[in-house]
C-alpha cells in the first residue's frame, strides 16, 4: 500500500512555524511522508495567519489551488489550521466546502485524532485543548529550537486579532519548559528561541508555588549545559523591566538583540491603539537598554496609517525612528481586522497615503540601520552557520548574536559556530570571511 503523503504550507509568525514543526512530527509519527509538491499529497494542510488582510488573500489563492487538485484526485483531504481558521471557525465550511478539517492554533492533537478516525469525510472544527509544544517536533533546522513559553495574550491592542484567535494568556510550567530545553539540547539544538505574544508577562498566571518571572526563566534556560544562544520574541514595552535588560548583561547565552515593538511614535496614536505606554515611556526603555547594553541590536514593529493618523502624528514616528536608530524594523500598512475595535473607527487613512508613509518610513529605517551596521565592520563576530548563501552558493550564510545575517567565505556545516571578520555592512546584511585562526583549527 502506498504511504500517505502530506504537504504543509505555513503562513505567519514564528508561533506558526513552531506549530508546523509539531504537525510534521506528528504526521510522521502516524506514518505520513512529506511530499515535495502539493499535487503529490493526499493530505494538503495549511497553517494560516490572519494578522493582516494580505495574509488572508495569499492563503485563499493557495487554498483554491488545493481545491483544484482535490477535484482531480478524489479522496484528497484538505485541512486548515491556525489563526485564520480560528477567526472564522465553522464559517470555513460554508465558504470553502471542500475543506475537510479545520483547527485553531495549538490544536495539533485534534488533527491527529481526526486523521486516525474512521470518518475522514465528516467535517469538523476542533477546539483548543493543550499545548502543541508538548508534541515532538520535526525541526526545520536541527540546531535551532523553539520554546513556546505561553499561548494567548491579555493585551487589548485595538488593531490586533490575536487576543481573539489565541485567547487569554496561559503560561507553561517552568519545569516542563526546562525538561523540553534539555531534550532539545540532547537532540542537537544549541540556539533556543522563547516564544510568546508578550513574553515579559510570562509566569504571572502560574500558581503561587510555581511562580517564575521571565528573567528567572531566562536564567534557568541559560544554566542548561549546551545552550549556547538564547533569543526571545516578543516583549511588550509596557512590561520590559530592568531585570530582563540586566539578564542580557549577566547571562552568557542571552543574545545581544532586543525586539521591542513600537507600533507608533505618537502618544495620541498609542493611546488609540491601547498600547498603554507613551512615546516618552518607550524612549525611556530604549535609554535604559542603551545605557546597560550599548552594543545591543534593537529592532521593532511599526504600523503606519492607523485610523485617524495625521501627518503630524506620522512625523512623530519618523522622528522617533531617526532618534533611536534601529538595527532593523518590520513595517506594516494598517489593515482592519474583523472583530477588532480599530476596524470600527471612522477616519480610515486612504490607501495611497498609507503607502507613501510606508515608503518614507522605510527610507529612514534603512538609512539608520545601514549607519548602525557600520559598527560591525572590522570586528570579528561569532556566526552560527545556517547553510549556503542565498545569492552565491559558494559562500556561507549565518547569523551573529545580534541577529544579523552574514554572507561569508569559509568552511563549515550548518549548526557550526565560527568567527567571521566583518568587512562590509548594509542595512540588511553583513559580509566577511572566516577568521584565519578559526579556519586553521578546522
Ligand atoms: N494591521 C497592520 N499590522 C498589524 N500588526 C498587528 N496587527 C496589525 C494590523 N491589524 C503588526 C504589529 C505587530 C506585528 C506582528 O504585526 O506591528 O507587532
Ligand atoms: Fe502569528 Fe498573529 Fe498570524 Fe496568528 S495572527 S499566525 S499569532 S502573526
Amino acid at each position: 500500500m502506498r504511504r500517505h503523503a502530506y504537504h504543509l504550507t505555513t503562513f505567519g509568525c514564528q508561533m506558526n512555524e513552531h506549530d508546523s514543526e509539531r504537525v510534521k512530527g506528528m504526521l510522521e509519527a502516524l506514518g505520513y511522508v512529506e511530499a515535495d509538491q502539493r499535487g503529490e499529497a493526499d493530505l494538503i494542510l495549511f497553517n494560516t495567519c490572519s494578522i493582516r488582510e494580505r495574509a488572508d488573500e495569499r492563503f485563499i489563492a493557495h487554498l483554491q489551488e488545493a481545491a483544484a487538485l482535490k477535484r482531480r484526485a478524489q479522496g484528497t483531504v484538505i485541512g486548515v489550521g491556525g489563526c485564520w481558521a480560528q477567526s472564522v471557525k465553522h464559517e470555513v465550511f460554508e465558504r470553502f466546502p471542500y475543506v475537510d478539517v479545520a483547527f485553531g492554533p495549538g490544536q495539533v492533537h485534534k488533527l491527529a485524532e481526526f486523521l486516525t478516525s474512521e470518518s475522514l469525510s465528516a467535517q469538523g472544527f476542533f477546539e483548543f485543548e493543550s499545548f502543541t509544544g508538548d508534541l515532538p517536533p520535526r525541526r526545520a533546522r536541527p540546531h535551532q529550537g523553539w520554546l513556546q513559553v505561553s499561548v494567548g495574550c491579555n493585551c487589548v491592542c485595538s488593531y490586533c486579532i490575536v487576543p481573539s484567535t489565541r485567547g487569554r494568556e496561559v503560561s507553561r510550567d517552568p519545569e516542563t519548559l526546562l525538561t523540553e530545553v534539555r531534550r532539545q539540547v540532547a537532540d542537537g539544538v544549541s540556539e533556543v528561541t522563547l516564544l510568546g505574544q508578550n513574553v515579559n508577562s510570562y509566569g504571572r498566571d502560574l500558581p503561587p508555588g510555581r511562580r517564575t518571572s521571565f528573567a528567572d526563566l531566562l536564567a534557568r534556560v541559560d544554566a542548561v549545559e549546551g545552550v549556547r544562544r538564547i533569543r526571545y520574541t516578543s516583549p511588550h514595552p509596557k512590561d520590559m523591566r530592568e531585570d530582563v535588560i540586566r539578564a542580557h548583561v549577566e547571562l552568557p547565552a542571552l543574545c545581544e538583540h532586543i525586539h521591542l515593538p513600537l507600533q507608533s511614535g505618537a502618544s495620541t496614536v498609542l493611546k488609540r491603539m491601547r498600547r498603554t505606554y507613551t512615546r516618552e515611556r518607550y524612549l525611556d526603555r530604549v535609554a535604559l537598554i542603551r545605557e546597560q547594553l550599548p552594543d545591543c541590536a534593537l529592532t521593532t514593529d511599526i504600523i503606519v496609517g492607523f485610523p485617524g493618523e495625521t501627518e503630524a502624528e506620522f512625523e512623530q514616528t519618523l522622528s522617533l525612528v531617526d532618534a533611536v536608530g534601529y538595527d532593523g524594523a518590520f513595517t506594516f500598512l494598517y489593515s482592519p481586522r474583523r472583530g477588532t475595535e480599530a476596524a470600527t473607527l471612522g477616519e480610515q487613512v486612504a490607501h495611497e497615503v498609507k503607502v507613501q508613509r510606508l515608503e518614507r518610513l522605510v527610507d529612514v529605517v534603512q538609512r539608520r540601520a545601514a549607519e548602525r551596521a557600520q559598527r560591525f565592520v572590522g570586528r570579528s563576530l561569532e556566526v552560527l552557520i545556517e547553510g549556503p548563501s542565498r545569492t552565491d552558493p559558494a559562500r556561507l550564510r549565518g547569523r551573529t548574536r545580534h541577529n544579523k545575517v552574514v554572507n561569508f567565505d569559509g568552511l563549515g556545516e550548518p549548526g557550526d559556530y565560527v568567527d567571521v571578520e566583518i568587512s562590509g555592512a548594509s542595512s540588511q546584511t553583513l559580509t566577511g570571511a572566516m577568521s584565519l585562526v578559526a579556519r586553521a583549527a578546522h
